[in-house]
Formats: C-alpha cells, structure tokens, sequence
C-alpha cells in the first residue's frame, strides 16, 4: 500500500514536470496572451481590490479550507494592492510549477484546455467598478487571482487541473465536453470539502462571492450537499443564474485527480 502511494505520488510529479510550458510554446491560446502592466493601475483600482478583499476574509478565515488560506499566503498576496502576476507565479513556480498568464479575456475552449494542461492559469487582468462589487458577468483579476489562484499552491490540486485540461484537450465531443464541463463547475468553481468535521469552500464562485458562499455556509433554502461522485456529478445539469441547489463535497484533493483519471477513461476518444 505505501509503495504505491509513493509511486502514484511520484508519477504524478513527473506527468506534471512535463507539462510545464514556456508561453513561447502555447498555440491556440497565444492570441490572447498580454502583458500586466500594473504601473497603469489607479489608486482607486488598488482602493476596489483592498475593499472586496477586507469583505471577504472574515468569512472565508471561518469557512475556507485550510488548503486555500494558506495558499493565499504561500502566492503572497496582499490585502491593500492588486497583485502583480509575475510575482505571484515566481512563488507558485517554485512551489508546485503553475504561472498565473495574463489573457485579455474569455478564452475559447481550445485555448483555454491547451493552458491548463501547460499549467498556466488564463488571468484577467482588469478589476470590476464600485457598480458592481458583487457580481460581474465575466471573471476580473479578483476572481482570477484572489478566487481561483491560491489552489493551485496545493500540489494536488494543481497536479488536478492540469490533468484536467490535457483530458478536456483530447475530447472532440461536445456531450463529453459538456460532461466535463460540470465536474470543472463541482470542483474548481464551486467546490466544497469535508474538513474538521464541517464542510469548508474552496470552489473560486464561492471564495470570490459572499453571496454565493453566504448561500452555503447559513445552508439557504433548498441546498443540499452532496457526497462526491464522478457520475452523479457529471450528469447534474447546471443552472448558472441561479445560486446553485446542489453541491458535492470532497474528502480529499486526490478525489478529484483521481476523477480526472476516471473521467479520461470513461470520456477518451
Ligand atoms: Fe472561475
């Protein structure tokens, strides 16, 4: 039993040491590569940052898994300016081999896979106005970079969404691509996790949102949480402009990469 969690733990580190890319490399999403230059933001722009942080970190200090709470240490970011991307990846590189790439947006399906499985996180680099501070349609720097980030200083979950990407790049249907598309929304968007006896968030629309997360910690109206289970997962149809009715709870970051796995073998073309 130990030789093989060893050797498991070994394979997954040399699958992922060799899907490190320079951004050089990266095709279909190279279109959308930018640089951050954070000299250009406003003290207003830092002012945004600093408050939608402060509101968020009492919460999460309760109802975040530990794993996220100490990768937002670990990738060093700071309460009172906006993250500087290059900075951020310097200490995610070293740690589990992930960069934090600027993009100028939403990114097709293509390129979008094609970075994960290179372990480079697309990243916005613009920040939501004072008008919509709750809410904004499309991912900024905020859910990017304070929701989405910090997870991936955690080896296993980093070694996750890279497989999760290369699996997603090699399926050409749309029906298995949609699948997949819902154990992405169950995990990396709005995951929860068993930990101390309670059931902590780690899913990004739950860290970067206090009425999405507020939604699941006070347990609102018509929300169950679920046991993790691949299939059931991936066949739960997802309504994104509602707060969402059911989620699934993990017990461990190697659930999910061995769901990844699972999901190849099922999905593969
Ligand atoms: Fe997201």
């Amino acid at each position: 039993m130990a030789a093989s969690m060893v050797d498991s733990v070994k394979t997954r580190r040399e699958r992922s040491k060799a899907a490190r890319k320079d951004a050089s490399e990266l095709v279909a999403s190279r279109p959308y590569l930018i640089e951050q230059d954070w000299t250009a933001y406003t003290p207003e722009q830092h002012a945004i940052w600093r408050e939608l942080v402060t509101r968020r970190l009492p919460q999460l200090h309760e109802h975040a898994s530990r794993t996220y709470l100490e990768g937002f240490d670990q990738i060093g970011l700071q309460v009172d300016q906006l993250p500087e991307l290059a900075k951020v990846s310097a200490r995610l590189e070293s740690r589990t081999g992930w960069n934090s790439t600027p993009v100028s947006g939403f990114l097709p399906s293509d390129a979008f896979f094609e970075m994960l499985a290179a372990r480079r996180f697309p990243t916005t680099t613009w920040i939501r106005s004072r008008e919509a501070m709750e809410y904004t349609p499309e991912p900024d720097i905020f859910h990017d970079v304070f929701g989405h980030v910090p997870m991936h200083a955690h080896p296993v979950f980093a070694d996750f969404l890279q497989e999760y990407g290369r699996v997603c790049a090699g399926l050409k249907s749309a029906e298995a691509l949609e699948r997949m598309g819902r154990l992405f929304w169950f995990t990396v968007e709005f995951g929860v996790i068993h930990e101390e006896g309670r059931v902590k968030v780690y899913g990004s629309g739950l860290i970067s949102s206090h009425g999405e997360c507020t939604h699941v910690v006070e347990r609102g109206s018509g929300l169950e949480i679920r046991e993790f289970d691949l299939a059931k997962v991936m066949d739960t149809v997802v309504d994104v402009s509602r707060m969402q009715p059911v989620l699934y709870a993990i017990e461990s970051f190697e659930q999910i990469y061995e769901a990844a796995r699972e999901a190849e073998s099922q999905l593969g073309e």
